[in-house]
């Protein structure tokens, strides 16, 4: 990543995720290099990532995949392949699958069974009760709907819908937030994340990721 590119890019926290893109590499390369794949070839590369069972790598802010249905995922990987969802380490990968690629792996990782966790949660009580406010009940002030009318009860997903937010890790969960906030992710349908994104402070924002992450994994 040379300085001219860091320096064209919109939003600083692009800029740091592009400054991890070489510890990702590597960690893709481990993956290829390990080869211990159970789903369809495509997906070993994506393993060195995502893990063996498309658990995430929460402190590397990756996304768990395990068990988020085959339809989002898809989606979201034509998302990346045609630029709708920028991500400059996802493109790359996304962009060198086939569409019958992109089938394969999302249903890899829709069916994955990796191992349901609970992480220990960091947050204080008030910003856990706030998370689970927004989740239940949204905000009349702010007009911002319930988060689990459209994730689903403790935001264990809906299908055709929303993905699963339970048990995503907080890292995930607050950058995902951020780049709809920021529209540096806009490829929701009808901006319907933008908007609520929108409407949320930065502590709504660590509180609803603290809530979400401290509840036992969704499987919609
Ligand atoms: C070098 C590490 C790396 C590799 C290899 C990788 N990913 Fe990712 N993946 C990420 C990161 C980081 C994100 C979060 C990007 C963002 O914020 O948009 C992500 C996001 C995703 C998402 C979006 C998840 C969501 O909840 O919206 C999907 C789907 C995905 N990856 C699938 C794959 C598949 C399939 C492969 C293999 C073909 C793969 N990834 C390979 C790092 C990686
Ligand atoms: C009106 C429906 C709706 C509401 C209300 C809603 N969401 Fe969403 N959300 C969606 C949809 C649809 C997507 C998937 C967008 C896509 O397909 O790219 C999404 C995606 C997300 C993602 C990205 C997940 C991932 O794996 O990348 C996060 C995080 C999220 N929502 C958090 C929230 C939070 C927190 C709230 C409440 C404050 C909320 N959402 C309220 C519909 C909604």
């Amino acid at each position: 990543m040379t300085r001219r590119a860091l320096s064209s890019t919109p939003r600083r926290v692009e800029a740091a995720r592009a400054l991890t893109l070489a510890g990702l590499m590597m960690l893709a390369a481990h993956g290829i290099a390990r080869a211990e794949t159970t789903g369809p070839a495509s997906a070993t590369v994506c393993e060195g990532c995502h893990g063996l069972h498309g658990e995430g790598n929460a402190p590397a802010g990756i996304p768990r995949l395990a068990g988020q249905s085959a339809e989002y995922l898809s989606k979201q990987l034509e998302d990346y392949a045609s630029g709708d969802r920028a991500n400059p380490v996802m493109q790359n990968f996304a962009k060198a699958l086939s569409h019958a690629d992109i089938e394969a792996v999302a249903t890899y990782f829709s069916t994955a069974d990796a191992p349901r966790t609970v992480i220990p949660s960091t947050a204080s009580v008030p910003q856990l009760a706030l998370g689970r406010r927004l989740a239940r009940q949204g905000s009349e002030a702010k007009r911002v709907q319930a988060c689990d009318s459209c994730h689903g009860p403790d935001g264990i997903g809906v299908l055709h819908a929303a993905p699963y937010l339970a048990g995503q890790s907080v890292q995930y969960l607050t950058s995902a937030l951020t780049s709809f906030q920021l529209r540096t992710r806009k490829n929701d349908p009808g901006k319907l994340m933008t908007s609520v994104a929108g409407q949320l402070s930065a502590s709504d924002i660590a509180a609803a990721a603290a809530y979400f992450s401290s509840l036992p994994t969704g499987t919609p």
